[in-house]
């Protein structure tokens, strides 16, 4: 299942770089939520290679229904993130592929065909960029620390839009990045690339992997309250672990979903 994984993911990421700088159609999910034939193609590439092998295991990927066939295995499919990224021209997008057995995920990749890193975990087993282990950061302070956030679909409606947990943290922080990929963000949480990363209102898709990937690197993965983390929930933090309780105390001063 791990190869089928590593497969489908280098799949859905060689169409990708062939549409990239490209013309694109490009359709709104949403007000500000975009989805392009990148999307569809890459996700279409992904379940093409997954259906090959295992066509009875469940599916459930951003841009389509696949049915449910009832089985204990469930991939969890986001076949372009970063799409607003993708659509702009900008190099920083993924593909993201879990795998769920009997509602835990156990495999987790995230693909980022641009710099061709496979970031990769088995629970258990550790997580990796391509053959090497990943550990996260020891950066110990907040104030000495790289975050990542994003902001969701519904900011401009919605009053919990991250925009005051966003301020405290460029306060606390040593700095806070918006790079608009929220797998990404786990794995460089997972590499020590970031110390910390939090973002709200996320879809399955965007953190199955990369949650995986985060514990596995020797990281922590909670809700905003240092709570079990959730797939299906509304808030994922990750840290290296070491500034994990300073950010969840930065996160009790603002609006919670
Ligand atoms: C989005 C990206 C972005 C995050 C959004 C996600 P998409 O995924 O991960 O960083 O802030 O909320 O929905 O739509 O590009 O797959
Ligand atoms: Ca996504
Ligand atoms: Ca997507």
């Amino acid at each position: 299942m791990r190869e089928i994984a590593f497969l489908a993911a280098r799949e859905g990421g060689r169409v990708l770089l062939q549409k990239f700088g490209g013309v694109l159609t490009v359709a709104h999910k949403g007000a500000v939520d975009l989805v392009t034939d990148a999307d569809h193609a890459s996700e279409e590439a992904i379940v093409s290679v997954i259906r090959g092998t295992f066509p009875r295991h469940d599916i459930l990927a951003e841009e389509n229904s696949y049915g449910r066939c009832d089985s204990i295995y469930r991939w969890i499919i986001d076949p372009l993130d970063g799409t607003t990224n993708f659509a702009h021209g900008f190099p920083v997008f993924t593909v993201s592929i879990a795998l769920e057995v009997a509602g835990e995920v156990t495999l987790g990749v995230v693909y980022n065909p641009f710099h061709q890193e496979l970031f990769y975990a088995e629970k258990g087993k550790g997580a990796y960029l391509n053959s090497i282990q990943l550990r996260a950061s020891s950066v110990a302070r907040l104030d000495e620390a790289l975050l990542a956030t994003g902001f969701p679909y519904d900011r401009k409606t919605s009053p919990a839009n991250n925009y005051d947990h966003f301020l405290h943290f460029q306060q606390a922080a040593q700095a806070c990045r918006r790079a608009g990929a929220a797998s990404l963000d786990l794995v460089y949480v997972a590499a020590g690339r970031l110390d910390g990363y939090w973002e709200m209102k996320l879809k399955p898709w965007d953190v199955a992997a990369g949650g995986l990937i985060v514990a596995e690197a020797g990281g922590m993965v909670t809700d905003f309250a240092g709570g079990p983390f959730d797939i299906y929930g509304k808030e994922v933090l990750a840290s290296n672990g070491v500034i994990h309780e300073e950010v969840v105390a930065v996160l009790k001063t603002g609006n919670r979903p």
